[in-house]
């Protein structure tokens, strides 16, 4: 497909990619998620991943499990978390469960999601302390909202603050407006972050993005050399670069 390392003005280089479809880029991402985690696993014993929640991000764990990606020495986190019952469908990290762990083999203890049976504040204490042991992560996964945020980090809320690793949101605009998410800081100083977007509800952020806009997800990828899957939807109003 139409893949291109691209340089932007304002990311240092972005390796960018734009397929043809939404389920076409689930696939890339997933086998380069795959060869990362080989990567990983030969050289350090394991794969540290942060996972993400949304639509795009879930289509890449369902090709994960089409492919039969053995997920054994996998370690799973989340980037950020839904303040909701711990039984909800709606948890991130339900969804996780329904489109990936659960249909593969992979040990309890090797995934590590944010107890929201606690109090906000004390769930967040508690990933960050847990975040504060595993970190470099090998792979950190984003999606991007319509707004431009990423993991739970909003624009005009207050999780723009770096002081912590894990914040607690209390005025976000997507439901629920309470939730947990990584801060800037920690969600970019890892060995890869990979964004993915489709859709044409996506195309004016990921523009903004690329240009190096004043929005959430640049600032979590401008920190770095980021992996970006897009589909041709999502990729539609990016600016020439070169
Ligand atoms: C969430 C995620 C959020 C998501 C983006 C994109 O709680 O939904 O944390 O950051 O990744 O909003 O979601 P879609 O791909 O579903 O639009």
């Amino acid at each position: 497909m139409d893949k291109s390392k691209v340089r932007y003005k304002t990311f240092k280089h972005a390796d960018l990619s734009v397929w043809a479809s939404p389920q076409l880029l689930a696939l890339a991402a997933a086998k380069k998620i795959a060869f990362l985690a080989e990567d990983a696993i030969s050289q350090r014993g394991c794969f540290k991943i942060v996972l993400a929640g949304g639509n795009t991000p879930k289509m890449t764990y369902e090709a994960l499990i089409a492919h039969s990606i053995d997920l054994s020495d996998w370690h799973i986190y989340l980037g950020d978390e839904r303040y909701l019952p711990p039984s909800s469908y709606e948890l991130n990290s339900q969804m996780v469960e329904r489109t990936l762990l659960s249909k593969t083999k992979i040990s309890p203890k090797n995934i590590h999601f944010f107890d929201v049976g606690k109090p906000p504040a004390r769930a967040a204490y508690e990933y960050q302390s847990l975040l504060q042991n595993a970190y470099p992560f090998d792979l950190v996964m984003l999606g991007i909202g319509g707004d431009g945020h990423t993991a739970s980090l909003f624009p005009g809320t207050s999780s723009v603050d770096d002081s912590e690793m894990v914040l607690v949101v209390n005025d976000a605009p997507k439901s629920p407006s309470t939730r947990l998410t990584m801060s800037f800081d920690s969600l970019s100083n890892n060995r890869n972050v990979m964004l993915l977007a489709s859709g044409l509800d996506k195309c004016v952020a990921v523009s903004k993005l690329c240009s190096g806009g004043e929005v959430p997800a640049f600032q979590v990828l401008s920190r770095n050399t980021p992996l970006i899957y897009l589909d041709k939807d999502a990729a539609s109003l990016i600016p020439s670069s070169r």
